[in-house]
């Protein structure tokens, strides 16, 4: 399914972007998709970077761009349906001070997540279960949220990040990522949420969004 490496079958790609519209437009109806979406990747976690090459330089090329783009130097990042971890894991190195977060509604990918932090004493990466239609964060947590192959629940970001924090929604296959958000959409809903300087580009085969938070919203 989403972000697989495997070309997705055609009902994939329609129902992973129904459930990516919904989740633009309508966050209030989560909860009905909400637990049947964590099941299903539950269920994909096992074997995932074999299958979808999770990790490699083409599933993250993108979020690299965006990274470089928005030449952000976080200290404290969040990394929205982090799946097995890649993603984190890659912000991790290039921000080797920051605190990383990396959060999923899948018990399972939370799982291989956990599996690949070595020795951190500090607990500078850390991985949990959660839903980012309704974050476990207090406002303006977070300087930078990332997320790669995943819906977008814009309020959410919106309130976690501190004024004049960075976004970037990346993508590893453009548009035939399963889950993934036309650009149209979200350029609107970045701007309804005070979002300013987006920018975007293609990586690879993947996209990338970037957007900061007004600094004086
Ligand atoms: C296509 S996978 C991408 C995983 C990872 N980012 C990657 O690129 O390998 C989408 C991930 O988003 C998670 N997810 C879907 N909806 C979510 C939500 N509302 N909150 C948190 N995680 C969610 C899924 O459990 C899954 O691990």
């Amino acid at each position: 399914m989403p972000g697989n490496n495997q070309s997705p079958d055609r009902k994939t790609v329609i129902v992973g972007k129904a459930i990516c519209r919904l989740a633009a437009v309508a966050p209030w109806a989560w909860p009905l998709v909400g637990s049947s979406v964590g099941r299903f990747f539950d269920r994909a976690a096992a074997g995932w970077d074999e299958r979808t090459s999770a990790g490699s330089a083409s599933h993250l090329a993108a979020l690299a761009a965006g990274l470089d783009a928005l030449q952000a130097k976080p200290e404290r990042v969040l990394d929205l349906g982090c799946g097995t971890g890649a993603g984190s894991l890659f912000l991790a190195r290039e921000f080797p001070t920051a605190s990383i977060r990396g959060v999923d509604i899948s018990e399972s990918m939370i799982g291989q997540a956990r599996g690949k932090i070595g020795l951190d004493p500090e607990g500078r990466v850390s991985f949990r279960v959660g839903d980012a239609s309704s974050l476990p964060f207090a406002d303006d947590s977070f300087d930078l949220v990332t997320q790669v192959n995943m819906p977008v629940f814009f309020r959410e970001i919106a309130r976690v990040l501190r004024p004049g924090g960075g976004v970037i929604l990346a993508t590893s296959h453009g548009d035939h990522t399963p889950f993934s958000t036309p650009e149209r959409l979200v350029r609107r809903k970045l701007t309804s949420q005070g979002f300013a300087a987006i920018g975007s580009g293609a990586a690879g085969e993947g996209t990338w969004i970037s957007a900061r938070l007004d600094e004086s919203r």
